[in-house]
């Protein structure tokens, strides 16, 4: 009889596939990497020999990213940033490329996101979350990319996306819109900047929960109790496991996959039912009364 036995636990953290030393002499900047999976991206990186810039909004996230890079060892550098704002971005670069070189990573992953349903969303709360999340990775991506066309060194980038950027997601029109510009962009991008020796990729996490998640993202979840029996891999993901694909995807064992959009999340998007239970409005999964305008 065929168990129900899930997908395999990962190696312990700690472990890696790649050689030790893969990034030593290298920085990697990290948007977000104060708090949940950017952190977690950016601690498999130092644990690879990288210098890694932390770029970010608040003091006590750049704060704790700090710590982290810290404990494993590795040397950081955090900046203040708002990346909606071009002119912040280009700071943080000019304080990056003095403290370690011009980072030859760049890992988008910092975003905006909260669940609302379309017809209560305010102009400011779409504008918020695209300008966050779709404006503020091109501008990134394009600070990158300009100091290394200018420099004629190579560079990899890794957009993190999300998986409503094929799907939508109801709730979150905004970020499933501004991820599905996300991964059109990573797709153009690789491609205009390939003949100039940068990569450009996107990494979509499935669910991984992690104890920084905005209280707006954490109620979203707490309406299904059990996560992992609702993932076919019957688990939710382990960090480390996001930040083994994104060394990965910006290691020289990688060079030659580029535009991809590389999806870790034990195949939950592409979950679909027999038989589809009955349809439920989200006013009702988030408990609002009717629209009243
Ligand atoms: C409706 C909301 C809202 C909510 C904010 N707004 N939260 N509307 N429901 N829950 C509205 C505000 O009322 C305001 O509109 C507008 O959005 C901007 O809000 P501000 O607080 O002024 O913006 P700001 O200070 O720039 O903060 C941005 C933020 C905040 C997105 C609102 O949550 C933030 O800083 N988030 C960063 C981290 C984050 O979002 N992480 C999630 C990534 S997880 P008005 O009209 O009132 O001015 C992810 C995938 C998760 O992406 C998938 C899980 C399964
Ligand atoms: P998170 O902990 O809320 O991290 C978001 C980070 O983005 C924060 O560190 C925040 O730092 C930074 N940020 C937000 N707005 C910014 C701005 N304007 N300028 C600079 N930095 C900004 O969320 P997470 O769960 O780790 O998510 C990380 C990425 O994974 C996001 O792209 C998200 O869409 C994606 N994702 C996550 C999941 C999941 O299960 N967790 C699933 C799918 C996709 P400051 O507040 O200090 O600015």
């Amino acid at each position: 009889m065929a168990e129900i036995i899930g997908l395999p636990e990962p190696p312990p953290i700690g472990a890696s596939a790649l050689p030790a030393g893969t990034f030593d002499g290298e920085a990697v900047f990290v948007t977000g990497a104060g708090t949940g999976l950017g952190k977690a991206i950016a601690g498999e990186f130092a644990r690879l020999g990288a210098a890694i810039v932390i770029a970010s909004r608040k003091p006590e996230h750049l704060e704790a990213g700090q710590a982290a890079i810290e404990e494993i060892g590795g040397r950081v550098l955090t900046v203040s940033c708002d990346i909606r704002e071009p002119d912040q971005i280009a700071a943080a670069f000019d304080a990056a490329t003095d403290a370690f070189g011009l980072p030859s990573v760049l890992i988008n992953n910092a975003a905006a996101n909260f669940p609302v349903p379309a017809e209560d969303m305010s102009t400011n709360a779409w504008r918020t979350v695209v300008d966050i999340t779709l404006n503020g990775t091109f501008f990134c991506a394009r600070e990158f990319g300009r100091r290394h066309l200018l420099a004629g060194t190579p560079g990899s980038i890794v957009n993190v996306g999300a998986s409503y950027a094929w799907t939508g997601g109801p709730g979150f029109a905004h970020s499933a819109a501004a991820k599905a510009g996300v991964k059109n962009m990573t797709e153009t991008l690789a491609v205009e900047w390939g003949p100039y020796g940068i990569q450009v990729n996107g990494l979509v996490p499935g669910l991984f929960p992690h104890e920084d998640m905005t209280a707006d993202i954490k109620g979203n979840l707490s309406r299904t109790n059990e996560k992992d029996v609702v993932q076919p891999a019957m688990r939710v993901g382990r960090l480390r496991e996001l930040g083994w694909a994104a060394t990965f995807l910006a290691s020289p064992y990688a060079r030659f996959v580029s535009g991809h959009t590389l999806v870790v999340d034990g195949a939950n998007w592409q979950r679909r039912a027999l038989t589809n239970p009955p349809v439920v409005t989200v006013r009702d999964q988030m408990g609002k009364g009717p629209f009243e305008g």
